[in-house]
């Protein structure tokens, strides 16, 4: 994971694109009750995740929690009444049972080795028929991914970015067959979003707010600027433009909504 802080200003450039899997998530969740106690967004970010479990159970004890602290102050200027809390995966315990953990673009930044051990650690703390429903992106393979990689190889900070960018996440099979031991269901899709995007600027600006990170936050200012030119230039090779102009973006995720026997 990128050292520096993650910037809830940047992340929020495409707020609509990237609260929408989140609606998408949340629309397959079926919980025991209408009016569940307590339900935890797991890496809320600068809330808008929350904001959309908020406007689906407005009586539940609603908490969001999230490690960077830039991006918990932005939630909490945006949804004063909600509870937050900087806290990390890794470690984090809700301290009393939840009926819905929700979690959107998150666990792909927890080391491959550690993200599924964090969620059954949950799912095991949940009461029966609890829900655990996160989502992820599956994009290493799209070619704004490929491009980071090959950007980082063909310049002066090729040693420097050596091992940059993040793990490649569990196969749904590997998932299932983690998951199902504790879950009396374990529901997995993938969808495919094509975003258009203005330009191909706007490409490099949305994966700045994410997965570039790991790939700039280690360079000097002059590299970083160097980077990014050669990396839209290689964008510019590999998303025509649309008719309109602009660059449609495609951008598959991993959905998973678990419920505990
Ligand atoms: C892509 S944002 C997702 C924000 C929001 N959930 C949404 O729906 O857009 C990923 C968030 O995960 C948080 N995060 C990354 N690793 C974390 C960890 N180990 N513990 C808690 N939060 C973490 C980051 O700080 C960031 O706010």
């Amino acid at each position: 994971m990128a050292t520096k802080d993650w910037s809830a200003n940047q992340y929020l450039k495409f707020e609509a694109e990237r609260t929408r899997p989140s609606r998408d998530l949340l629309a397959q969740v079926r919980l025991q009750s209408k009016s569940p106690k307590r339900v935890v967004d797991l890496g809320c970010g600068p809330g808008n995740s929350t904001a959309v479990l908020l406007s689906q159970y407005p009586d539940a004890r609603l908490t969001g929690m999230d490690s960077s602290l830039d991006m918990i102050q932005k939630a909490r200027a945006t949804l004063p009444d909600v509870e937050f809390a900087v806290d990390d995966l890794s470690t984090y315990s809700p301290g009393e049972p939840v009926d819905l953990f929700f979690s959107n673009a998150v666990f792909q930044w927890l080391p491959r080795g550690e993200r599924l051990q964090v969620i059954k650690r949950l799912i095991e703390s949940q009461p029966s028929g609890g829900v655990f429903a996160f989502q992820v992106p599956d994009n290493l393979t799209e070619p704004s991914h490929v491009a980071m990689r090959e950007t980082a190889a063909d310049g002066p900070w090729a040693e420097t970015l050596s091992t940059a960018g993040r793990d490649s996440f569990q196969s749904p099979q590997e998932i299932y067959d983690e998951l199902k031991p504790i879950c009396a269901d374990v529901d997995i899709w993938h969808t495919h979003y094509n975003h258009s995007l203005e330009s191909h600027q706007a490409v490099v600006e949305w994966v700045k707010g994410t997965g570039l990170r790991p790939f700039i936050d280690p360079l000097s200012p002059a590299d970083k600027e160097s980077f990014l030119k050669a990396y839209r230039g290689r964008l510019e090779q590999l998303y025509p433009k649309s008719v309109d102009g602009r660059v449609l973006l495609r951008y598959p995720r991993l959905f998973v909504v678990t419920v505990r026997n």
